[in-house]
């Protein structure tokens, strides 16, 4: 039996895709509590817990992706540092673009030069990216291992496969890049635009390193590798608005890290 309502309440701390039906079931659970139906107070109750959150040290890397997703526009990432690399990369990269682990930024605006298609494997991230008419994947890079390939791409071939602040999270970089070298064209380019002082400390599994990520892609059968650092500072973002600066650490850099096999 209940003891009382907020005991009840207890087991409603719900997304809010769920609350309506959580607000449904706690009713009905209270009614059947104060009627004394024990079995299906009991019932609705083990319903009612299926649809708790879960706590953020409970969640998966992929529920924590999600769990951000979720959150009000600018509660995350964005920042003037990302339009300047939206600038940077929309002007270099035309062409059929893989845009991999976008989360729900793009950093490729619309071109009749290019076509771009979004990947990610978090759904939630995906339904919030920001241009609905390009088609978007929902794919888990890490389920690929070495030998793997992206087969419903068919015959389809990339000018440029793009990964921005995704590397500190793949269980297997090099393992990535080779499978992804595969479904690129033959002048084609797999771009990583990485910061080795940023990421979520908590999903993290690794901090980007140029050398590291030149070893892995020539590993992997790239044969030039280029390194640059973007010329994006701190103190740029300061002067482009409001927004409080992530560091002021002088060693913050962007690097543009680009691969080939020819
Ligand atoms: C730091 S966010 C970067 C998002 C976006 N590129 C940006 O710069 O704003 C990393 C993204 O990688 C995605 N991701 C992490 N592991 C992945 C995996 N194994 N396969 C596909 N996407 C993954 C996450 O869902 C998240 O959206």
């Amino acid at each position: 039996m209940l003891g009382s309502r907020s005991e009840a309440a207890r087991f409603i701390n719900v997304h809010i895709k769920n609350f309506e039906r959580a607000s449904d079931l706690a009713r009905r659970a209270w009614e059947a509590s104060c009627s004394g139906r024990i079995e299906e107070t009991r019932k609705i109750l083990e319903q009612l817990c299926s649809l708790r959150a879960k706590p953020w040290e409970g969640k998966s890397s992929r529920e924590r992706w999600a769990h951000m997703a979720m959150q009000l526009p600018g509660d995350v990432g964005g920042g003037p540092h990302k339009k300047r690399i939206g600038a940077i990369l929309s002007a270099r990269y035309q062409g059929r673009i893989l845009e991999a682990m976008c989360g729900f930024n793009s950093y490729l605006l619309p071109s009749p030069d290019r076509e771009v298609i979004a990947l990610d494997y978090c759904r939630e991230a995906l339904e919030r990216y920001p241009y609905p008419e390009r088609i978007r994947v929902a794919f888990d890079l890490d389920c690929l291992g070495q030998k793997g390939t992206l087969d419903f791409f068919g015959k389809v071939r990339f000018d440029a496969v793009m990964i921005c602040f995704g590397y500190d999270y793949l269980k297997d970089p090099a393992a990535t890049f080779g499978v992804l070298r595969k479904i690129l064209a033959k002048e084609g380019k797999l771009a990583l635009v990485e910061n080795p002082l940023r990421g979520y400390p908590d999903i993290i599994l690794r901090r980007f390193a140029p050398e590291e990520a030149t070893k892995y892609l020539r590993r992997v059968g790239f044969k030039k590798v280029t390194v640059e650092d973007m010329g994006i500072r701190p103190y740029e973002e300061a002067q482009l608005g409001s927004f409080v600066l992530e560091t002021t650490d002088s060693k913050d850099r962007f690097y543009l890290v680009e691969a080939s096999s020819g």
